[in-house]
């Protein structure tokens, strides 16, 4: 038998409708679910071979599920990387690739802007287990430099940052972690593995939410660990496997039907969000668009270097005069844009991270991670451009009128 792979030299949006692809006996087009928590053996001498692992095959649904394996074979294919560990939620996958690998006494050193559970781990989780964590503002590699001058385990990062969207030069920092001893662990949800691959900019480790774009129509809830074989089999598998926050079945099924549109949506939607960044920048009550495509970012070079496709992510936020006040009439005037704090979804979605998502952080920490009172999320959607504009110029418009309502 042959064992070309009629995949090997495929493009990301063929890996994204293709890779994992495993059809049972019965044909079917359509990735099959497999909605089993067990497994049958034929005797119990085949039982005792495959736990001893002596032969390879389905044990149990909370090590391995035939669909969620094919959710993992795709994403390894389109991240380039040799082992994906499907988890039950973005915080399950965050919390699952530092756990399992650090023990009481190491260091961890992270970007100080970070989403408010990844923080509450950072801040309150780990240093009971007796691991020490320092905090570097994303975009300061003197500081990443300096706090990396002494040893460490695990470095990590979000970039671009929600809600602040500060860039991270990662080919730079993992050069310094190395150095320092870490492995560098990325969380790429912003991105997505369309505009950025963390691991090809020598990184070890990417974790996502695949609640957010990769499902990318807010049905699921689920994570993924992605990382080379020696990390999987020294730490993640066997943590993943006797802590059990596996991925439900049924939603990896649907994060693998999520993921044949993915580059699409994504590039649509990072389209969109540029333009509506350069429209809101434009506005005479908005004072800040926090958005990497901008030439008014100052990571925007870096940003441009690291990330693909010469677009910046779906996600964008708007920075309003009148603190919150006008964040919050900001948001009451929105008709088309949802309210919500989740992000990467066909529905434009718009939050207040101050007081929803960032809620966890004191008021000093979000002041030095810029999260104002004015800041509001914006998570662009597949709308048309035109009619988002228009919601949003409505929403700057209210919020205007706080300021002359005040005076
Ligand atoms: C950047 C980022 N990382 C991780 C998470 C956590 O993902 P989940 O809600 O799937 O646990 C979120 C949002 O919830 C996020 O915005």
């Amino acid at each position: 038998m042959s064992d070309h792979d009629p995949l090997a030299d495929c493009r990301p949006e063929t890996l994204a409708i293709r890779a994992g692809l495993n059809r049972s006996q019965n044909a079917e087009t359509s990735e099959a679910l497999y909605m089993n928590s067990g497994f049958v053996f034929d005797s119990a001498e085949q039982a005792d071979a495959a736990f001893t692992g002596d032969i390879d095959r389905y044990l149990y649904g909370r090590y391995a599920n035939p669909t969620v394996t094919m959710l993992e074979q795709r994403l390894c294919a389109l991240e380039g990387a040799e082992v994906c560990r499907a988890t039950s939620s973005g915080m399950a996958a965050i919390f699952a690739a530092m756990a399992c690998c650090l023990e009481s006494g190491d260091r961890v050193v992270a970007g100080a802007t970070l989403f408010g559970s990844s923080l509450h781990i950072l801040g309150k989780i780990l240093p009971k287990w007796g691991v020490h964590v320092d905090l570097v503002p994303p975009a300061d590699l003197d500081a990443w430099e300096k706090a990396l001058s002494t040893p460490a385990k695990v470095v990590f990062v979000e970039t671009p940052t929600n809600p602040t969207l500060d860039i991270v030069d990662l080919k730079a920092l993992s050069t310094l972690a190395h150095k320092a001893g870490a492995k560098v662990i990325v969380d790429n949800v912003v991105a997505t593995p369309v505009l950025q691959r963390p691991l090809d900019l020598g990184c070890d480790v990417v974790v996502y939410s695949t609640t957010k774009h990769l499902d990318g129509q807010g049905r699921t809830l689920g994570g993924a660990v992605l990382c080379d074989k020696a990390f999987d089999k020294d730490h993640l598998q066997q943590f993943l496997r006797h802590t059990g926050p596996c991925m439900s079945p049924f939603n990896a099924w649907v994060v693998v039907k999520g993921l044949e549109t993915l580059s699409l949506r994504v590039r649509e939607m990072s389209r969109s969000a540029q333009i509506l960044a350069e429209r809101l920048e434009a506005l005479p009550n908005v004072t800040r668009v926090a958005y990497p495509g901008l030439a008014s970012h100052p990571s925007h070079a870096v940003a441009k270097e690291q990330m693909l496709e010469g677009l910046f992510g779906s996600v964008l936020s708007v920075e309003v005069a009148g603190g919150r006040p006008a964040a919050f009439a900001f948001l009451n005037a929105l008709e088309i844009v949802d309210l919500s704090n989740n992000l990467g979804d066909t529905k434009s979605l718009s939050c207040h991270p101050t007081t929803t998502t960032h809620r966890v952080l004191t008021p000093e920490a979000r002041a030095a991670a810029g999260i104002t009172e004015g800041l509001v999320r914006i998570s662009v959607g597949l709308e048309h451009v035109d009619d988002l504009w228009r919601d949003l110029e409505r929403a700057a418009q209210a919020a205007g009128s706080t300021l002359r309502q005040a005076a």
